[in-house]
């Protein structure tokens, strides 16, 4: 079964106008689950992956699963206020609004080799404040792996052009 046949789309959620890609149905099939992260731990596999920083919420339930079959660490960039120890932010804009990102400041070290995740990338807002973070600190960010793209937003395009390498399993066009 194909991953993206397995995603949802709400029309109109959580504004109108939105088609939200919803990866719960995904999540909640037990062989659509284990594709997704066997896919995405394959690409990785000999890339010599030691952090694998995944964006709240959703992209955690991909990332750590990601990590751990890596052998890699799991890091979290988290929503304002909520990692405990002394932190560093980025602020950004969404398809739906404006947001703040943040990680701590011991999360990464120089010359970490990072593997970014994320459910999806619509703006790349999120993602690209994410990159900042990782690189504001000397970690390398190998690639950025999503489960869904959103090209006709523009956000991929935007980061390909900056340089940055991104891979995804799934896209609407
Ligand atoms: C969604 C999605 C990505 C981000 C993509 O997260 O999970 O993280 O938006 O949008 P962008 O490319 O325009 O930045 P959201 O902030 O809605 O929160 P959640 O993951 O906690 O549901
Ligand atoms: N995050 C930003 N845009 C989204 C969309 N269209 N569907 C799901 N999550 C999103
Ligand atoms: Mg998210």
């Amino acid at each position: 079964m194909p991953i993206k046949s397995l995603i949802r789309t709400i029309a109109h959620y959580p504004r109108e106008g939105i088609m939200f890609r919803d990866i719960t149905t995904l999540l909640k099939d037990p062989t659509g689950l284990r594709t997704t992260i066997d896919q995405i731990t394959e690409r990785y596999r000999s890339e010599k992956i030691n952090k694998v920083v995944g964006i709240e919420s959703r992209g955690f339930i991909i990332a750590a699963p990601v990590a751990y079959a890596l052998g890699a660490g799991f890091v979290p960039v988290r929503k304002p206020g909520k990692l405990p120890a002394d932190t560093i932010g980025c602020d950004y804009q969404l398809e739906y609004g404006r947001d703040r990102i943040e990680i701590h400041v011991d999360a990464i070290e120089k010359n970490d080799r990072v593997l970014l995740i994320d459910d999806l990338i619509a703006t790349g807002g999120t993602m690209e404040a994410a990159i900042k973070l990782i690189e504001e600190m000397n970690g390398t960010v190998i690639e950025c792996c999503l489960v869904v793209d959103l090209p006709t937003i523009g956000g991929s395009k935007r980061l390909q052009q900056q340089g940055h390498k991104l891979f995804s399993l799934c896209r609407y066009d």
